[in-house]
């Protein structure tokens, strides 16, 4: 039985992790005004006994809420909860696949978590966990979450060949690598997959899946996941026309242990910012450089040379590179407990220089 879902199931199936979002939201009219909802209302079980009569026959599905929530509202003891019911499920051999319905608010978020903490144990067990989610609520007309809940749990059950095991997202119709995603539209039915190579689900493309291989390739082992109270604090800062220091100075004087910059083109900081960001440094705190365009290569000293120590985000966007620095920062600390003398850049460098899915 799992310790965290208490599941006493004995036979092969697939696990529904309920966390709330759109999908499990309810408007309060839904006919005239669909977008004006709340978030995590109906629990899991009743999301999948929706579209149990479509499930592939002989496919058995046990759900458990793990939360009901805005993704807006995502916590790190949230992620601290799903990645070990995640990391236990992929060791649990009656556990053939995982489905994760989500917010797309921060799925981003959570995508790129179990990349980092779980995507090399869903390789080599051979097992899909799907992220996914819903951008209209569950009782508005043409209500999009019973269809990606479907294709979740047909690629998390079907055998497709050559698709190996690893950590997915599936929206409208079109899949990738939950790593990739970004919601880059506020409404458009595939908005959390607007910037991510992807593939249409049940066609998997072969140059698609080269990619995905060439990153599983490329991950050799998964980060710790962080206890819930032990997530350093990281938070992003936005670059602007009319920036002042003061914006960066506040935070020399908190516990934040580390800054995500979204610069602005490709990465750069007002000029009001390198000083404050200097003591920063100097003082201890991580930083690492992104772009607050959302899409893009950020690349060491351009466009300008890099302070020592400050890292470019690579193809990582803010809300990724946090999550990212998150757990290279808890992975670095746990490290050096070990005895081993790796620095939170080495880690950072494990997931920023993962090769990209054109
Ligand atoms: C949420 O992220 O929980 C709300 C928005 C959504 O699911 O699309």
């Amino acid at each position: 039985m799992s310790s965290i879902t208490g599941i006493p199931e004995n036979s092969p199936h697939i696990l529904v992790l309920g966390m709330g979002g759109t999908i499990a939201g309810l408007a309060f009219n839904p006919e005239d005004s669909p977008l004006q909802y709340q978030a995590g209302q109906v629990g899991v079980e009743a999301l999948v006994g929706h579209i149990q009569s479509a499930v592939p026959e002989g496919v058995k599905l046990v759900s458990y809420q793990l939360a009901n929530i805005n993704s807006r509202n995502l916590t790190d003891a949230h992620l601290t909860a799903l990645g070990t019911a995640v990391k236990e499920a992929l060791l649990d051999p009656v556990v053939k696949g995982v489905v994760i319905t989500h917010g797309t608010d921060t799925i981003e978020e959570t995508g790129l978590f179990l990349q980092a903490t779980c995507g090399k144990l869903a390789q080599t067990q051979a097992k899909r966990v799907i992220l996914t989610g819903a951008m209209l609520p569950s009782n508005a007309p043409g209500a999009d979450g019973p269809s990606n809940l479907l294709d979740a749990l047909r690629w998390a059950s079907t055998a497709i060949d050559n698709c190996p095991g690893g950590i997915y997202a599936v929206m409208d119709g079109r899949g990738c690598m939950a790593m990739d995603l970004a919601k880059r539209h506020a409404t458009a039915l595939n908005a959390p997959l607007q910037n991510s190579p992807s593939s249409s689900v049940g066609l998997i493309n072969p140059s698609w899946l080269s990619g995905v291989k060439a990153v599983q390739a490329a991950w050799n082992e998964d980060l710790p996941i962080p206890q819930e109270n032990e997530w350093p604090w990281v938070e992003i800062l936005t670059s602007h026309a009319g920036a002042r220091a003061e914006t960066v100075a506040q935070w020399l004087k908190s516990d934040v242990r580390g800054l995500v910059v979204a610069g602005s083109g490709l990465g750069g900081l007002h000029d009001a910012w390198v000083e404050p960001l200097d003591k920063a440094m100097a003082q201890g705190i991580a930083l690492v450089r992104t772009t607050r365009t959302g899409a893009g290569r950020i690349l060491p000293n351009i466009p300008e040379a890099d302070a020592s120590g400050c890292r470019a985000a690579s193809a990582l966007t803010a809300p990724r590179a946090r999550i990212a620095l998150q757990l290279a920062l808890n992975a670095a600390k746990q490290a050096n407990l070990a005895g081993k003398p790796l620095t939170w850049q080495d880690f950072f460098a494990r997931i920023a220089d993962l090769p990209e899915i054109r």
